[in-house]
């Protein structure tokens, strides 16, 4: 074999030689609707959850809905990553039991976890409720570490009013704020006190009732969402924009096709991923199975949004590149992850 034409077999047999030899790489697919499985290979269990991102690691709390747990206890998971695609389990950040005597039934729902650089403290808002939802207070359980144990400290109705769903926003500028449901009124946003252990100032009053309430800061506009109140059951949530926190809001639009009911799901929060190329925001939900909520699964999509319109395209498996922000569809992979 002439020296030239070795040259140029090797060249190209090598990298295909050394390609097929490497272990074959988990791909990184977001799958809505579908088992969402952590580094264990259990279902991730954060339901009506929170994110935050402290450093480069992201931080998501939820309700831990297993089965077989005690039930005179309720139970807060916690789980971190870097992609917002594969989920460490970090423990049960919060094992609590009835706090204020509500019952053999109380309820903690839609745990939402904000750090306090000032004090160093991480601090859990949570729906704190009777088992007739007639208490509507807000919960507070501190930790300094993000997997916890966080530790209950009071409970109390933010300015006053009813709180049922709660939603966290943090601004641009690291200003928190506290989305909530006020059943007489409607959606009220307010921020956090500088401690982040008291509910300040109202900044708007939404008068529509939205439940699983959401918001985003995107290029100049402020966009919530929302979902009607039909308890488990899935409805077309709605969105509006307004210029400030502060409103005018918009009148309410459908975020997706009406007739899907959101595709079965209720909006928790809405994450926006900023990297070197594009800003992603992803449009975080549920899909609740009121009979086996341990099964109950998670509505992820990137929002096409911009320009006062927001829209959840079809659900599809998806990856999300963390770095440039972009994202793509990516074909159905018989070898799940
Ligand atoms: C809908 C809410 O969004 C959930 O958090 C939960 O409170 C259910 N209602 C209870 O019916």
């Amino acid at each position: 074999m002439s020296r030239t034409l070795y040259k140029i077999q090797s060249s190209i047999i090598l990298p295909v030689i050394l390609f097929t030899s490497l272990p074959a790489q988990p791909q990184q697919i977001i799958r809505p609707g579908e088992v969402w499985p952590d580094n264990n290979g259990n279902h991730i269990q954060a339901h009506g959850g929170g994110i935050i991102k402290l450093n480069k690691t992201y931080y998501w709390y939820g309700e831990e809905r297993s089965k077989g747990l005690d039930t005179q206890y309720r139970y807060v998971s916690c789980y971190s990553s870097k992609d917002l695609t594969k989920w460490t389990f970090r423990g049960h950040v919060v094992k609590m039991a009835d706090p204020e005597n509500l019952g053999r039934k109380w309820v903690l729902e839609r745990p939402k976890v904000f750090y306090n650089k000032k004090t160093t403290r991480f601090v859990m808002y949570f729906h704190l409720d009777n088992g007739s939802y007639k208490v509507a207070k807000v919960g507070i359980a501190v930790s300094y570490q993000p997997d916890g144990p966080f530790t209950f400290v009071k409970s109390f109705r933010p300015l006053g009013h009813e709180s049922r769903d709660i939603g966290q926003f943090i601004d641009d500028d690291g200003t928190a704020y506290l989305v909530f449901e006020d059943r007489p009124f409607g959606f009220r946003i307010a921020r956090l006190s500088e401690d982040y252990m008291d509910v300040e100032k109202e900044m708007s009053l939404v008068k529509e009732h939205m439940e699983g309430g959401a918001i985003v800061h995107y290029n100049g506009l402020y966009y919530s969402i929302g979902s009607a109140l039909t308890g488990w059951r899935a409805n077309a949530n709605k969105y509006a924009t307004a210029p400030s926190l502060e409103g005018p809001w918009s009148e309410l639009k459908d975020i997706a096709p009406p007739g899907t009911n959101t595709y079965g799901a209720q909006s928790t929060m809405l994450i926006k991923v900023v990297g070197k190329k594009s800003t992603t925001i992803i449009f975080m939900a549920d899909i609740w199975k009121p009979a086996t909520q341990w099964d109950s699964r998670y509505l992820w999509m990137p929002l096409e949004i911009g320009k006062g319109k927001l829209w959840v395209p079809e659900p599809k498996p998806w990856s999300l590149n963390i770095k440039t922000g972009e994202w793509k569809y990516v074909a159905a992979d018989p070898k799940k992850q």
